[in-house]
């Protein structure tokens, strides 16, 4: 058996066999620096002359980038190095020596659509690696939740003869010679659940066929989506904010090595375990976006200006840096403080490039706030003003009817507003989680379903649900994809699941 870099703390002074792959290269005339993944982890290899001999030095020198090997050696404790060991390897056995590999180059260097072309090979890169655990260790924090609260895991169908969240998103396919879809959320299947077990969840793949190019939609996601008996939208909303706080407070706990290659701000996420979420209703959500209202001093208009001022500040700074770099450059200097300079200009240029996007954006979303009306839903840059003024995720609560789906409970005494409620994440990342209480009165229903223009013969398994021993019942559901991408901080969903299908992208 060979052993693995996460169960080094348990070899340190010993002799291991590890396999895996080369992930980065430093050669000098009698030392070569593997960096070495193995999947668990990254550990630095050094091979000498000396302790390989000329004919295994001479094959070792052969190793290219993502070539597979085992290499065996002892593993010596070294606080500077990547995970506090090296191996310094006494021999080797060569799998495969890989050709030029085409993501050699840094993230930043090969532009995102290339990387996504790439994917396949782009999972091997360490950021990556980083989220995949991240997101693995939310999927178990997810179940580990739920379970210890006697939830009952239960799956739902994907493939359905109706809509759930509206008709305009849906894939249809063909199910034996009649229409179908691939489920938008299992929900309504997960009441029917619920009324057998009490409490449930489900957890899988979601379909939306949304033409939507944007950093928070995919058109395949995973969606978790408990269902509970008896509960109210306030309880509904005590268990959301359990629920987020048990999940983030298990990837501070288990993913400290993936957040720093991440260069995630933890302070940021303790603050999530540390706070209580705000609950506040959609209608005061509308004065705050609008700045007519501020929390804590803060204003969501200003933010916005001061970022537009800051932004135009910072790309005059780092113009005149490029300037003088390249000033510096004409005049003459050796060849390595050329390449530093030169790569510094790339990373100013890239810097700029973000902000100028910032400065084109954020007058528009000023006056998208500004003018907001009640009773409208929020797109994605007003949740990003919204949720700017929180630093603790904020839910929000009680919604206009006529934008939300046909299942939600209205307000007693007020048909206008829904019980529904979502949740926003902070520093911008907007709507993870979306809930409600939901309809028990069957009239109501039914003529909800009329008005969504949908079929009610569809739906008569569901009003069933109202038939026969009826009670009020609450649920959400949270986007996998979403969450992932706010606690690892990126700026696009097509980093948090391994194979991204989202608008215009279904290969590789
Ligand atoms: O708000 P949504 O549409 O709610 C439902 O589907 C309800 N049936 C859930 C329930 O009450 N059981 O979707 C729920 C969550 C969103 O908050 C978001 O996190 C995620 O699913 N989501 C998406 N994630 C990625 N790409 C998309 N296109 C998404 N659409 C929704
Ligand atoms: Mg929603």
């Amino acid at each position: 058996m060979h052993q693995y870099i996460s169960d080094f703390a348990n070899y340190a002074g010993k002799e291991v066999t590890v396999k895996g792959w080369i992930a980065n290269i430093r050669k000098s005339k009698t030392n070569l620096f593997f960096s070495f993944r193995d999947g668990t982890g990254f550990v630095q290899c050094v091979a000498s002359l000396e302790a390989l001999g000329d004919e295994m030095f001479e094959q070792a020198k052969n190793l290219t980038l993502e070539s597979s090997v085992a290499f065996t050696g002892n593993v010596v404790q070294d606080e500077r190095q990547e995970g506090g060991f090296e191996v310094q390897v006494s021999s080797m056995k060569i799998y495969h020596i890989a050709d030029g590999f085409p993501l050699a180059q840094r993230e930043k260097d090969l532009g995102v659509k290339y990387l996504e072309d790439n994917r396949h090979l782009w999972l091997r890169k360490k950021r990556q690696w980083a989220i995949m655990r991240v997101r693995n260790q939310i999927i178990m924090g997810i179940h580990e939740f739920f379970q210890n609260e006697d939830f009952v895991q239960m799956d739902a169908p994907l493939l359905t003869g109706s809509a759930c969240e509206g008709t305009t998103d849906l894939f249809e396919t063909e199910f034996f010679g009649q229409p179908a879809f691939l489920s938008q959320s299992g929900q309504l299947y997960a009441e029917a659940m619920a009324m057998a077990q009490g409490k449930v969840y489900t957890f899988g793949p979601t379909f939306r066929a949304e033409k939507s190019d944007t950093p928070r939609h995919l058109a395949e996601f995973w969606m978790i989506e408990p269902e509970m008996a008896f509960y109210e939208n306030e309880d509904n909303m005590d268990l959301i904010e359990r629920f987020v706080k048990h999940v983030i407070g298990r990837i501070l706990n288990r993913c400290q090595q993936e957040l720093k290659v991440l260069e995630r701000d933890f302070s940021k996420l303790q603050m999530v375990v540390d706070k209580t979420f705000p609950r506040i209703t959609h209608a005061e959500a509308v004065e705050i976006l609008t700045g007519r209202q501020e929390v804590n001093g803060r204003n969501a208009i200003q933010i916005q200006e001061q970022d537009l001022e800051e932004a135009k500040q910072r790309i005059e700074e780092c113009k005149k840096e490029i300037s003088e770099r390249e000033t510096a450059i004409k005049a003459g200097m050796k060849k390595g403080a050329r390449k530093f300079n030169e790569a510094k200009i790339i990373a100013l240029r890239g810097e700029i490039e973000n902000l100028e996007h910032k400065v084109r954006n954020i007058p528009q979303w000023i006056e998208s706030a500004k003018n907001f009306q009640h009773g409208e839903d929020f797109g994605g840059s007003d949740e990003t003003l919204l949720t700017r003024v929180f630093d603790a995720p904020v839910m929000v609560y009680n919604w206009p009817a006529k934008i939300k789906s046909f299942y939600m409970k209205e307000v007693d005494g007020n048909p206008d507003l829904v019980k529904g409620v979502d949740l926003l994440a902070p520093e911008g990342f907007g709507e993870v989680i979306g809930g409600s209480e939901r309809e028990t009165d069957i009239n109501v229903l039914i003529r909800k379903i009329k008005e969504h223009e949908l079929d009610q013969n569809d739906f008569e398994w569901y009003l069933d649900l109202r038939r026969y021993g009826s009670v009020p019942h609450s649920g959400f559901g949270l986007g996998l994809e979403r969450l992932v991408r706010w606690i690892c901080n990126l700026k696009h969903v097509r980093e948090t699941i391994p194979l991204a299908r989202r608008y215009g992208r279904i290969t590789p």
